[in-house]
């Protein structure tokens, strides 16, 4: 645990990589521009041929995932999605976001890790959100979502994380067609299922759109929910749910960064940015510098959040995650639980994704 960091912000200690054709962007108004930008492609590198067979059936199960995929089946995916995860299927699960954040924050008390409460505060919104598995299966799913998102953030594979991740694939390829795809009474099985009957996607398509939408949500959710509590902790002013939230995001993004393909040249920012170049849009970095002018009055005020991304690859689960912020802030403010919050106990560490929160606590009650 060498690299663990206590208090302080992450994005001041963002990863840089200087290998020759990997450039890192992080200035605000360039990396929105980016990210709209066509000759930028969110596709991943081609399945390295030459690499053991296992890992090339795991490189192109990743590929086929909506945030590496570009059009036309972008556009696909993207317009069923949409429906699964509008904001008034959003707004539906408000209640029970509410609720299930209700139950949770009954056995929180002095000493209490609140990353570990907004952990099972995400399972929970992830369970309700994709059809709600019963609770074995659903332990499961958390397993294999993790060591699949461990293997897509690594840098180095090898035999031993390529046959573990491939074994732990194919089980839950035979979980999701036999077990989750029959239940009948949820909408998003349901949905897979139509658009498979119709032949629009085939079941290995289908299994990629659930991995991602699992090991996508999960982590993020976590630490946006500690992001958001970070925030309100370190002020004195009374916030809404929403500006909670969005400045909570803003000065702490759970994304570091998003990566990107250079297909044509950049030639307006550097003329060494050439095609087959890749980039990292450092959104963290970018958020981080817009919420640093927003303290300053005397700057202009156009600031863009971009810790959902921005453009075609703009984050799907935004409502989602959106309300089940908002709802879990609400629950713990009307527990005068903000207050409670011990900012100096943060411990957190930097990982390939963005920085990982291990430890925020809550403290002893306030004498009135
Ligand atoms: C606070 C929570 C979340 C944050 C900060 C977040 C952030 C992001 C970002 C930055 C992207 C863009 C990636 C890129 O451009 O390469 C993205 C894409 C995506 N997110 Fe989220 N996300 C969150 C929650 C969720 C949830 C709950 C879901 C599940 C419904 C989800 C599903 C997705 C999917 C499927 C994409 C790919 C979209 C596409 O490529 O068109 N995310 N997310």
């Amino acid at each position: 645990m060498s690299d663990v960091s206590a208090g302080g912000c992450p994005f001041g200690s963002a990863v840089r990589i200087g290998r020759k054709g990997h450039w890192e962007i992080s200035d605000p108004e360039l990396v929105a521009r980016l990210l709209r930008d066509p000759r930028v492609v969110a596709s991943s590198s081609p399945v390295d041929t030459d690499a053991p067979a296992a890992q090339q059936n795991l490189d192109g199960f990743i590929s086929t995932w909506p945030v590496f995929s570009e059009q036309p089946e972008h556009l696909l995916i993207k317009r069923e999605l949409r429906a699964w995860f509008s904001t008034r299927a959003a707004d539906d699960l408000r209640p029970e976001f509410r609720a299930a954040a209700l139950i949770s924050a009954s056995s929180l008390e002095t000493g209490s890790n609140l990353v570990s409460y907004a952990r099972d505060a995400a399972i929970r919104t992830v369970s309700l959100m994709l059809g709600s598995p019963d609770e074995s299966d659903f332990s499961r799913i958390i397993d294999w979502a993790q060591s699949l998102m461990d293997y897509v953030i690594s840098a180095e594979r090898n035999d031993e994380t390529n046959s573990a991740t491939a074994e732990m694939h194919e089980e839950f390829c035979v979980w999701f067609a036999n077990c989750y795809l029959p239940q009948s009474d949820s909408p998003i099985p349901l949905g897979f299922r139509t658009l498979m009957d119709a032949g629009e996607i085939t079941l290995s398509h289908a299994v990629s759109m659930f991995a991602q939408l699992t090991t996508g949500a999960l982590e993020p959710l976590t630490s946006g929910l500690v992001s958001v509590l970070l925030e309100s902790a370190d002020s004195t002013q009374h916030r809404t749910k929403s500006e909670a939230v969005d400045l909570g995001l803003l000065h702490r993004a759970p994304f570091s960064y998003v990566p990107r393909g250079v297909e044509a040249p950049l030639t307006e920012l550097s003329d060494r940015i050439s095609a087959g170049d890749r980039v990292r849009l450092m959104i963290g970095e970018a958020n981080y510098t817009s919420y640093v002018q927003r303290q300053q009055p005397t700057t202009e005020n156009a600031i863009r959040n971009l810790a959902f991304g921005l453009g075609p690859h703009f984050c799907f689960g935004y409502a989602v995650a959106t309300a089940h912020l908002e709802e879990t802030y609400q629950v713990l403010a009307d527990q005068q639980l903000l207050s409670r919050i011990d900012p100096h106990s943060l411990l957190w560490h930097q990982s390939p994704g963005g920085p990982r929160y291990e430890q925020l606590l809550l403290g002893p009650p306030k004498a009135q």
